[in-house]
């Protein structure tokens, strides 16, 4: 198939670029084309004529996003809704991805596709206008809602640890979010997998079950530096975050699809494959 991937620089990106290797891949970084560009997203699509578009890219800074909301509408919101455009004059369809944080972390227990979002900040806003526009364009399309992404490219909350942890300890991290880590390994085979269904629609693709960003911290650790809790209060960080944005999925088992791991089993093996740098 011919695949046209936005966003290929990305820890997500990168990592598609792998699960779909077997396809005619066209991977464009941020340089190649800005998705928040319509005239460059419509020019591209046309020349590309895809069967499928898969949109990676993103503006990612939670807590830049407070005070960068244009660019962060631009990319997240308006972007999403050119590349749905662009796919349905050339009969394209379109994965789309999104985030836990379209919820506020009221509901106590994991997230499923059905639950009202009530997006906390100018990032997750931003977010929740791109999956509508996608899902309200009537494009054939795929919008998954993920996170706490983490991946051998890029930056993550995982690798933040790991280098923290080699700078020596204690480390405080925050006890009172939860979440579901999810290895971007995981998600690019599971886009992989997806696009070669019938299925369409909003789906919820994380890493089964869920943690705080405290126990996150302590598995990545492994005992090697001491952890401290601390709240969100402590923390202190510009955007507000939701206390709770496990997710899990009840549309994706439903298609047939293959459930993800264990955020456990995934960071247990994404830890195994780093270089050990006692060897
Ligand atoms: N990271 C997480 O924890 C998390 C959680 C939930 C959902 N998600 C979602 O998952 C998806 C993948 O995230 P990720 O972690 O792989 O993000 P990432 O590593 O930040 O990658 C996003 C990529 O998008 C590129 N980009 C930024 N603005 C662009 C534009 N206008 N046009 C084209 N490309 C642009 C960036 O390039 P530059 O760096 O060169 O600007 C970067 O390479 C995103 O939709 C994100 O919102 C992520």
């Amino acid at each position: 198939m011919r695949i046209l991937l936005t966003g290929a620089g990305g820890q997500l990106g990168r990592d598609l670029q792998k699960s779909l290797n077997g396809h005619d891949l066209r991977a464009f970084d941020h340089t190649a084309l800005d998705v928040a560009d319509r005239p460059a997203v419509v020019r591209t699509v046309q020349q590309v004529r895809p069967q499928w578009i898969i949109n990676a890219a993103a503006f990612n800074d939670v807590d830049g996003a407070e005070t960068m909301t244009k660019a962060a509408f631009a990319i997240n919101g308006a972007g999403p809704g050119h590349l749905a455009q662009a796919a349905a004059v050339v009969g394209a369809s379109l994965v789309h991805i999104s985030t836990d944080y379209v919820f506020d972390g009221t509901k106590g227990t994991p997230y499923i596709e059905g639950d009202a979002p009530n997006p906390l900040s100018v990032y997750a806003r931003s977010k929740y206008e791109g999956e509508r526009r996608v899902l309200e364009s009537g494009v054939s399309a795929c919008v998954l809602r993920t996170a706490w992404l983490y991946g051998v490219h890029g930056k993550s909350f995982v690798k933040a640890i790991l280098a923290a942890a080699a700078r020596g300890g204690p480390l405080k991290v925050v006890a009172d979010q939860v979440g579901s880590p999810t290895a971007t390994a995981d998600l690019a085979r599971a886009i992989a997998e997806l696009i070669q269904t019938p299925a369409r629609g909003l789906f919820h693709a994380a890493n089964a079950g869920a943690c705080s960003r405290f126990d996150l911290a302590r598995a990545i650790v492994q005992g090697s530096v001491e952890v401290l809790p601390i709240t969100t209060e402590e923390a202190a960080r510009p955007a507000r975050r939701p206390a709770n944005s496990s997710l899990t999925s009840v549309r994706w088992q439903q298609a047939g699809l293959t459930p993800l791991r264990s955020w456990r089993s995934a960071l247990d093996a994404f830890l195994d494959s780093l270089p050990n740098p006692a060897a």
